[in-house]
């Protein structure tokens, strides 16, 4: 049985693109600068994070395929039969497949995104690839409220949120996040979730500081979008890719260096920066088991199972209703 039920979000593409413009003017006068991190991920960012992944420094992505391969019997077995899986952020839907083909059986496959286009095709191609899972997708943004298709009120709702996305999360905000999810999926529900965790700070310079330089390309193609997008004027060679490890508040810190004193057109507005201001652009936090039990529970949720990869650089944690 294939089925393919298009469920549209409530919120519109214009919708989006205000409360990311308001991020954007809301940031850059505020101090410190901050751009939102939505901005990475034009065409060109999209591109150059599927680059990142595959980067010898970069290990996260790697690390989780690992534990997928080896413990998607087990998390199969956490999730159980007739679990719809709801994964937030689905992008190419390419981890998802190693759980679909461990389920023995499940009621739905909810792919959930906020690129139209990307999300129709890969539904289009789970369903041929998994022809009795009725998939159904979600086009939203999973950072603002969205309604779930309607499920059967047995089905088991499981959420999926793997590549360590929680990590550009502060952790107020991601306990706030876990929190809805813990709402969608009700009681009985659970979640699988990827978590990057804290080690050697050399490790983790590197790989947001890789030899080839598409990390840095990743950061300052920010510019190139707000001047497409805002009618801005930032010239790329005027700031410089920025990545270190903040050891007391666990995280990598991405921010663009302005070279010189500058002033620079946004949206109609002028914006100074002084010689090596930088803007942040995006936190990525890393975990130990402290950090993680202290988010986990403020969203509502206990940490059940840890799966890690052989370096113990990552893990995939299966989280039930505290
Ligand atoms: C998407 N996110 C988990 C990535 C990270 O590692 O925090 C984004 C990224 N930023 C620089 N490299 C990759």
């Amino acid at each position: 049985m294939t089925a393919l039920p298009y469920f549209s979000s409530a919120r519109h593409d214009a919708t989006l693109s205000a409360s990311l413009r308001r991020g954007v003017l809301d940031g850059l006068s505020a101090s410190p600068k901050t751009l939102p991190a939505a901005l990475f991920y034009d065409a060109r960012g999209a591109a150059l994070f599927e680059e990142i992944t595959q980067l010898p420094e970069y290990y996260l992505t790697r690390s989780e395929h690992e534990i997928l391969e080896r413990h998607a019997a087990d998390l199969a077995l956490l999730v159980g039969p007739n679990a719809a899986l709801i994964e937030f952020g689905s992008g190419a839907a390419i981890k998802v497949r190693y759980l679909l083909s461990a389920l023995t059986s499940s009621a739905a496959y909810v792919p959930m995104d906020v690129s139209r286009e990307q999300l129709y095709a890969v539904a289009a191609e789970r369903s041929l690839e998994f022809p009795d899972v009725p998939i159904m997708p979600v086009w939203a943004d999973y950072h603002e409220p969205f309604t779930l298709p309607e499920l059967d009120p047995d089905v088991r709702r499981v959420g999926f949120f793997p590549g360590s996305t929680i990590g550009n999360m502060e952790p107020d905000q991601a306990s706030d996040f876990l929190s809805r999810i813990r709402e969608t999926i009700g009681d009985t529900g659970g979640l699988i979730l990827g978590v990057d965790r804290r080690k050697d700070p050399r490790i983790l310079h590197a790989a947001y500081n890789d030899k080839a330089g598409v990390t840095a390309e990743f950061n300052l193609n920010v510019l190139s979008h707000l001047n497409r997008e805002y009618d801005a004027t930032f010239s790329k060679a005027a700031f410089r890719h920025r990545a270190f490890f903040n050891d007391s508040a666990s995280r990598i810190e991405m921010h663009l260096e302005s070279v010189t004193a500058q002033h620079v057109r946004v949206a109609g507005q002028s914006v100074h920066f002084a010689v090596g201001e930088t803007v942040r652009t995006e936190y990525s936090y890393k975990y130990d088991r402290k950090l993680l039990d202290a988010v986990v529970s403020a969203g509502g949720f206990k940490v059940v199972e840890l799966f890690t990869d052989e370096r113990q650089w990552f893990w995939l944690v299966w989280l039930e209703p505290k």
